[in-house]
Parts: structure tokens; C-alpha cells; sequence
């Protein structure tokens, strides 16, 4: 087979003679069912949207390369990080959590920000957010979280009132809010913003020791973001304002560079810490857990396919290599479960034989048969199909790859997760952080999103304003009060 095509085939590849005139009984006539080609290209046509991602559904994304700068080997054993200047290749993919995938690339929301790194321990997807934070800390509340970010089922429109009603029921969501109604939350393109892996990760070492890990990806290019009127005035000029920044950027030759970090926390804080460090809405003070560099993350190539390299992508957090793990995190916990189910949804069965999905090492599994199942058995020997076997050469499991055990104890039971949580402290550190313009431009976003919503909803969220310091009250109040 040679990639340089003579002629034009149906897809089992008979050639077609003629691609401009359907096959009629007579030159006025209908169409013979025999046109097969017809037939094959309509059925085509009507099989070519797959169910879009459930959440950030418009994306962008490309192809790069991360390659270690410091040794970080005493945390962690997984081999990419292995040896300074190491390069393992990646897939990233940056996204707006709420809008369809036709929405305006320059919304104000959350970005997500996914890495694949296609190591020689199998794929490691890193699916965090342009947030340390979010707006949520167990599970249960995302389905209904995300229903207010999406349309009313009756007006099919978005609604700041159920957006309000949901945030002021629930204010663990403050600090992610403050975020996103800040210029953090309108980033100009993917290029000025940060990633950050968001939940507590673990590391563990060659000593089989843990340690506690959080993952942060500085842009090298600043951070910039646009006001709401400049947001409205560049979604009026195009829509897809970060497709044209990302891949025009990149096809220029101006390849985005992040700087990777890591906070580490020692296995036995826990417990020691004023907040809970498996606590999705909290970050770690930088003070009491500084920086370590790591590496660098550039994007150098644009994907040749659109659908194929990026939408098809399939992250997920429960893809992990050695040395990297899970934590108690119970957001995590549930997007363990929640990414693969929803890939197998949206793209099939065997979607990790897509080849964007495709590890870049040996992959030996004993799942069989079903959808996209194109390799038959993976463990290199089709007697064995099933495990344990005594075949010999099969693929079996290895001890060595075994986690520390982990301690936990307590009662099965549904705790409530607000008890004896402070959801002001640290959104007071950071409203401290913003200076005159900031506090003001976050005022008046917040105003404009709260346009429309009923009194006694914008009061119960002022008194969460309020808990955070009085003058985020009386600033919102007053951008309220001058629309
Ligand atoms: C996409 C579920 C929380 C970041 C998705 C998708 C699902 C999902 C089902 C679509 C996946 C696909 O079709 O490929 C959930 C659930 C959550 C949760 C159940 C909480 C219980 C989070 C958090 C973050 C996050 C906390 C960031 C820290 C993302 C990103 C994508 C995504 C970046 C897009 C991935 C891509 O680029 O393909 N989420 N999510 N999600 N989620 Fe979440």
C-alpha cells in the first residue's frame, strides 16, 4: 500500500470512475440503488459528528515536547523524569469548560488544560484546569453544578440565575468563583495562562517513600486577558480567536513554552495543615510549600487532522505511571471513574486504539473483542486470551510496580464536607492580592454576570462577599448599583 493514491477508491477501496454524476435509469431518470458509491457517501456524511465532550467541549490543541530541567529523582521514580534533559513527547489540549464546540473561543470561564506525555511507562494525562482550585469539593455536586453552566432546559439559554443560585448554596465554590470573575477567568489566548494539575497527585520514589504533589505550568509568555467589552469586541471580530492564536502562533514558528513545577508535601503533613491538603478548593501556601522546578513543556506542532489528533484525544486522570499516583482527593476519585466511561461513550470501546490515543510502548492487555478492537490479543500470543495462563512468553502482572500501602481509617459514612471548613481564608488572601484595577474589574464582572438574577439570590451571595472581607461586598454592591 503506498500513502501516494492514483485514484480515488470507495473505503474497500474499489476505484470510482466517475465522482460528479450519480448513476440514473436514463439521463432524466432516478437513481439506481447500485450507486453504491452514492450511498456509501451519504451514510458517510451522516456519521460524521461523534457525541461532543459532555464538558469543554471547544478545544485547541498540539503537539510538543517536555523536557526535564532539574532533578527531581529523591521524589519520584517515574521514568520521565529520570535524567535532566530528558524529552518525552505530548499532546495538549486547552478548552473552555461550558460553551458547545462551536462556542466563542473568548468567553469568560474556566480553561482546561490537558496534557498527555506519551512516556516509555505508558500514557500520563495530567487534566487540570487554567485554576489551582474549583468550584466544588466532592463529587456528588459536579452533574448538578455543571447543569447551571449549561442550557435551561426550557429557555435553551444560559442562566445567571441558576449559575447564582447553585455558587450562593454552595460556598466551597468562592474561591474558583473570585477566579473566574477576575482577569484570570478571560485569558487572551492558551498561550498566557497557567495549568495546573489542580487536585493533590503522589509521588513515590525509588525507596518506595511517598510524598504528596502538586503540579503547576507557568506560561513563559505572560499572562494577558481581555475586559468583558474587549472579550465582546474580539468574539465580534471572530470567534475563534485561541484556534487562530494557537495554530497561527505555532505554524509562524512561535512554539509556547510552560515552565513545570511541583509543590511537594511530606507523606506525614498530613493532618498538620490548618486546611485539608486533599481539599480541591484550597492551595497550598507557597510559603509553607515552595516551587521545585522540573521542566519545560513547549507545543511545536500542529496536529495534520483536526478531528483526529485533538478531538479524538482521549485524557483521563486515571492514566498514571509509576512513581506518579492518586490521592484521597474524592473530586479525583470520581474523575478516575468518570473520563475512560465517558471515552468509551463518545469515541468506542477500544478508544485507546485510535492512534493519538496510543501508547508508545508495548501495551499487553487480556480485554477482548468488542468495538475498535482491531489488534486482537495484546499479549503478543493468541493462545493466550485470558489470565493466568501458562503460555509461555504471556504478558503477566509485576509486583515490583506495587504502591506503598496507603493508611486510612474512619467510618464508612457521608460526612458533610462543610463542617469545620473555612471557604473565606483563603479567598481573602487572595482578594488581598489584587491591586486597585483588579478589585475593580472584578466587580464589575461579577455585576454583568449577576444581570438578571433575583434579589434574594444576589443576597445570599453577598453575605458569602461579605465573609471574605467587607469591601468585596461594598465593591460589588456599588459595580451593581452603577449599571
Ligand atoms: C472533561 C468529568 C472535574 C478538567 C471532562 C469530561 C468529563 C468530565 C466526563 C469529558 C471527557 C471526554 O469526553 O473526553 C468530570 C467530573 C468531574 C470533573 C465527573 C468532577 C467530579 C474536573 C476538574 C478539572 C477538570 C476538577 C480540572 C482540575 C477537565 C478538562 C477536560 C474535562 C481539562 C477536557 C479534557 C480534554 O481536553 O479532552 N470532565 N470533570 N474536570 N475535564 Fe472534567
Amino acid at each position: 500500500m503506498t500513502d501516494k493514491c492514483p485514484y480515488q477508491t470507495t473505503t474497500a477501496g474499489n476505484p470510482i470512475s466517475d465522482n460528479q454524476n450519480s448513476l440514473t435509469a436514463g439521463e432524466r431518470g432516478p437513481v439506481l440503488l447500485q450507486d453504491y458509491q452514492l450511498i456509501e457517501k451519504l451514510a458517510h456524511q451522516n456519521r460524521e459528528r461523534i457525541p461532543e465532550r459532555v464538558v469543554h467541549a471547544k478545544g485547541w490543541g498540539a503537539h510538543g515536547t517536555f523536557t526535564v530541567t532539574h532533578d527531581i529523582s529523591k521524589y519520584t521514580k517515574a521514568k520521565i523524569f529520570s535524567e535532566v534533559g530528558k524529552q518525552t513527547p505530548i499532546l495538549s489540549r486547552f478548552s473552555t469548560v461550558a460553551g458547545e464546540a462551536g462556542a466563542a473561543d473568548n468567553e469568560r470561564d474556566v480553561r482546561g488544560f490537558s496534557v498527555k506525555f506519551y512516556t516509555e511507562e505508558g500514557n500520563w494525562d495530567l487534566v487540570g484546569n487554567n485554576t489551582p482550585v474549583f468550584f466544588i469539593r466532592d463529587p456528588q455536586k459536579f452533574p448538578d453544578f455543571i447543569h447551571t453552566q449549561k442550557r435551561h432546559p426550557r429557555t435553551n439559554l444560559r442562566s445567571n440565575t441558576a449559575m447564582w443560585d447553585y455558587w450562593s448554596l454552595s460556598p466551597e465554590s468562592l474561591h474558583q468563583v473570585t477566579i473566574l470573575m477576575s482577569d484570570r477567568g478571560c485569558p487572551t489566548t492558551p498561550m498566557n495562562m497557567n495549568g495546573y494539575g489542580s487536585h493533590t497527585f503522589s509521588f513515590i520514589n525509588a525507596d518506595n517513600e511517598r510524598f504528596w504533589v502538586k503540579f503547576h505550568f507557568k506560561t513563559r509568555q505572560g499572562h494577558t486577558f481581555y475586559t468583558n467589552e474587549q472579550a465582546a469586541e474580539k468574539i465580534g471580530q471572530t470567534r475563534e480567536g485561541y484556534q487562530e492564536a494557537l495554530f497561527g502562533g505555532i505554524e509562524n514558528g512561535n512554539f509556547p513554552q510552560w515552565e513545570v513545577k511541583v509543590q511537594v508535601m511530606p507523606e506525614s503533613d498530613v493532618g498538620k495543615t490548618w486546611y485539608n491538603p486533599f481539599d480541591l478548593t484550597k492551595v497550598w501556601p507557597h510559603g509553607d510549600y515552595p516551587l521545585i522546578d522540573v521542566g519545560v513543556m513547549e507545543l511545536n506542532r500542529n496536529a495534520d487532522n483536526y478531528f483526529a489528533e485533538i478531538e479524538n484525544a482521549a485524557f483521563s486522570p486515571s492514566n498514571i505511571i509509576p512513581g506518579v499516583g492518586f490521592s484521597p482527593d474524592k473530586v479525583l476519585q470520581a474523575r478516575l471513574f468518570s473520563y475512560a466511561d465517558a471515552h468509551r461513550y463518545r469515541l468506542g470501546t477500544h478508544y485507546e486504539s485510535l492512534p493519538i490515543n496510543q501508547p508508545k510502548c508495548p501495551v499487553h492487555h487480556y480485554h477482548k473483542d468488542g468495538a475498535m478492537n482491531y489488534h486482537g490479543p495484546k499479549t503478543g500470543n493468541a493462545d493466550a486470551y485470558y489470565e493466568p495462563n501458562s503460555v509461555s512468553g504471556a504478558a503477566k502482572e509485576a509486583p515490583s510496580f506495587a504502591e506503598p500501602p496507603l493508611k486510612l481509617s474512619g467510618d464508612a459514612d457521608r460526612y458533610n464536607h462543610r463542617d469545620g471548613n473555612d471557604d473565606y481564608r483563603q479567598v481573602k488572601d487572595l482578594f488581598d492580592l489584587f491591586d486597585d484595577g483588579q478589585k475593580q474589574r472584578l466587580f464589575n464582572n461579577i455585576a454583568d454576570a449577576m444581570e438578571g438574577v433575583p434579589a434574594e439570590i444576589i443576597e445570599r451571595q453577598m453575605v458569602h462577599f461579605g465573609r471574605v472581607d467587607a469591601a468585596y461586598e461594598a465593591g460589588v454592591r456599588e459595580a451593581i448599583a452603577a449599571k
